[in-house]
């Protein structure tokens, strides 16, 4: 069983955040003595690489992290054959990749589970944790989630647990830059809740949490002018906030202070970006125990 895509989660979901919350609440991990977790990571990280990397500690396991410049990958090895090779290796893998069709390709080549830990299209890991965040500090998901900015990976993957957990989400991003159409179909056949719209403030309007992302991924870094050009207007700034219903305020991290998100909304007491990002262990040895 692999995690490609959030909605590979939609018949585990809720025990996933059950077990979550046990395992945050210092229930022993069910153990993976002997297993070892392959990391192969095309891009950089800090809160994936190390949550996934201490949560294979904690379960009693182990894990590897490679990247392309100290692998055969970086010398044109294919996926596929790395696929098939790391498969007698490893009882599981992360992947981090640039483009998701990659990750498709090492899937259908591997023999092991496979968890999404972000491409191009997709972020599952962080919606389940972020799903895990909310539930916490709201008690549920009958509460309105406003998503301002780049629909982006991040975005993709909140707007198909929203769906899932039938949490209501409004998503705004200017022209161009609207969510994955196809996640979007899928989320909509799912729940009636789900929006995408342009204007941002209609968006945060009775909205209880407002998130945001990065307007230049990973990967991006040549389109920063004409980016932070088409995303003006939609910061995440005091005044937008004051438009919601005291929202809290969620970020995957890392921020850029002062683009998406000024500093003193990011650092005010209605911020759990440090909550979301130590929900990210919780989740992930929640999943390992389940994948391995
Ligand atoms: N949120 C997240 O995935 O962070 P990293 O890029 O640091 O892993
Ligand atoms: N959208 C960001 C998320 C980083 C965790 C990126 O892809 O770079």
């Amino acid at each position: 069983m692999s995690l490609l895509s959030i909605f590979d989660a939609a018949d585990y979901l809720s025990e996933l955040l059950h077990r979550a919350e046990e395992l945050k609440k210092g229930a022993a991990p069910r153990r993976a003595d002997g297993k070892t977790l392959g990391l192969l990571f095309e891009k950089a990280s800090t809160r994936t690489r190390v949550s996934f990397e201490v949560a294979m500690t904690h379960l009693g396991g182990h894990s590897i992290y490679l990247n392309p410049q100290d692998t055969q990958i970086g010398r044109g090895e294919t996926v596929a054959d790395t696929a098939m090779t790391l498969s007698r290796y490893l009882d599981a893998v992360a992947i981090r990749a640039f483009k998701h069709s990659s990750l498709m390709e090492f899937a259908a080549h591997s023999t092991i589970p496979v968890i999404n830990a972000l491409t191009d299209r997709e972020h599952p890991v962080q919606a389940l944790s972020d799903l895990l965040t909310i539930k916490e500090k709201k008690g549920g998901f009958d509460v309105k989630l406003a998503y301002v900015g780049d629909g982006n990976n991040v975005c993709n993957s909140l707007i198909g647990g929203a769906a899932l957990v039938g949490m209501e989400m409004a998503v705004a991003t200017p022209k161009g830059y609207e969510p994955d159409p196809e996640v979007v179909r899928k989320a909509k056949a799912i729940s009636d809740r789900i929006e995408v719209m342009e204007d941002p403030h209609a968006a945060v309007s009775g909205a209880e949490i407002i998130y945001t992302d990065v307007w230049i991924s990973m990967g991006q870094e040549e389109e920063k002018t004409k980016r932070i050009r088409d995303f003006r207007g939609y910061q995440v700034n005091r005044e937008l906030v004051e438009r919601s219903d005291d929202a809290l305020i969620m970020h995957c991290l890392p921020a850029k202070r002062g683009l998406e998100i000024t500093e003193d909304v990011l650092d005010s007491p209605a911020s759990i970006v440090f909550d979301q990002a130590e929900n990210r262990l919780h989740m992930e040895k929640a999943l390992l125990e389940r994948l391995l």
